[in-house]
């Protein structure tokens, strides 16, 4: 029996590493003041406050969480310049996105969906993305043929 628990523990333990995969948790008061503070400094004038955006600048609402339903696509919401690029900080940048998805993205986010982590923010970010336009529509073209339905990598 207690061979058991130990393996159901080791299995635990590896697919915890092997997914580096957290399910999105609401931020505490004190980081959800900051993370405003920082959609408001470095974000707002182009996605302005609800994130509806304007000219050039996509609408989020009810939408950006879909980007996290195929791999590239999430990599895409880091990846894209306005995150990639902006002043904010690798922990501080995964904060933000986790809460826009939840603030803008409506229902369109999977459920539990993994919560972008410090680590996999900082690697991202050094490779922004350079022709955004197309391959935004490539995205969306491809979420529309999985028809929102969740993909895994398949590297
Ligand atoms: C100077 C204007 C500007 C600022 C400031 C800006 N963005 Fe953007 N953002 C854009 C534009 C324009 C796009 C559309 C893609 C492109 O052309 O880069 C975009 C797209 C995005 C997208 C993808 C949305 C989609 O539907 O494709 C995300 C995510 C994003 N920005 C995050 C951020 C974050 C986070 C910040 C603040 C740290 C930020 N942006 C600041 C202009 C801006």
């Amino acid at each position: 029996m207690k061979h058991i628990m130990t393996k159901i523990c080791l299995l635990g333990a590896l697919l915890l590493v092997s997914n580096h995969t957290v399910a999105y948790q609401s931020p505490s008061a004190k980081e959800l003041h900051k993370i405003r503070f920082q959609y408001q400094m470095f974000c707002q004038g182009c996605h302005v406050a609800d994130g509806r955006g304007g000219k050039d600048v996509p609408d989020m609402r009810d939408h950006i969480g879909a980007f996290l339903t195929i791999p590239e696509g999430r990599r895409y919401l880091i990846q894209v310049p306005g995150s990639a690029n902006s002043a904010v900080n690798d922990a501080d940048l995964a904060n933000l996105m986790n809460w826009m998805v939840k603030e803008f993205g409506g229902d369109s986010a999977p459920d539990g969906f993994a919560r972008f982590t410090s680590e996999e923010v900082g690697e991202l970010r050094k490779s922004p993305l350079m022709e955004v336009t197309e391959y935004r529509k490539m995205l969306i073209q491809k979420i529309a043929l999985n028809n929102g339905k969740a993909t895994e990598e398949s590297e």
